[in-house]
């Protein structure tokens, strides 16, 4: 069976429990997915901690010369041969030349039920705010390809969660993380599978 090469994207200060969640699953479910590295953009980024006990590679990137920046991770993805790349906790914007010269298709996850609650400024705590303050019974994890526009690519796998027991933003994060743990790992799976 031939074996899939991915990367998963992180950014800043990501603390990486997607990736362990999906580390997980490939392994539980013995899936034939290598990841290959994880990309940081900073070098004290608490996610290396993870990657290194799970001794899975990883490849640093500075984001402040943007140009350079992209031209640094194309030639590692294009050298990597990647089947995927998986964003968990990259909240820079993909820009059309990344987009253009990985040479894969790119996943995120999304803390909401895309369409709502998504687009520029609705990440982190901010998507869990905004789901209390109006009020919702429920909310959920939702995987999409990536395009230039923030959360606006092809939905690929969604799943929801009963939030009616919540009493702040916080705890909506913990239920919806959850669910992201459990989604992220078999989207990229039948995805990849297509
Ligand atoms: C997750 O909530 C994910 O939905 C969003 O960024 C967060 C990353 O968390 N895109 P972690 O670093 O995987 O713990």
């Amino acid at each position: 069976m031939k074996e899939f090469r991915i990367a998963v994207f992180t950014s800043g200060m990501s603390r990486g429990s997607n990736f362990e969640a999906m580390v997980n699953v490939f392994k539980e479910m013995k899936l034939p997915i290598k990841i290959e590295f994880v990309l940081i953009t900073r070098r004290n980024a608490p996610i290396k901690e993870r990657c290194e006990r799970l001794g899975i590679p990883i490849f640093h990137a500075g984001t402040k010369d943007w140009k350079a920046f992209e031209a640094k991770i194309i030639t590692k993805c294009k050298e990597s041969n990647l089947d995927l790349i998986a964003l968990a906790g990259f909240m820079k914007q993909i820009t059309p030349t990344i987009i253009d010269g990985v040479g894969c298709p790119m996943l995120n996850i999304h803390p909401a039920l895309l369409p709502n609650y998504g687009g520029k400024g609705m990440f982190g705590s901010n998507v869990h705010k905004a789901v209390f303050a109006d009020g919702c019974k429920e909310s959920g994890a939702t995987v999409h390809q990536v395009n230039e526009h923030y959360d606006e690519g092809d939905i690929v796998a969604q799943e929801r969660v009963d939030i009616t027991k919540c009493n702040s933003p916080e705890e909506i994060a913990k239920a919806v993380l959850k669910i992201e743990h459990s989604v992220y790992g078999r989207a990229v799976w039948n995805f990849l599978n297509k």
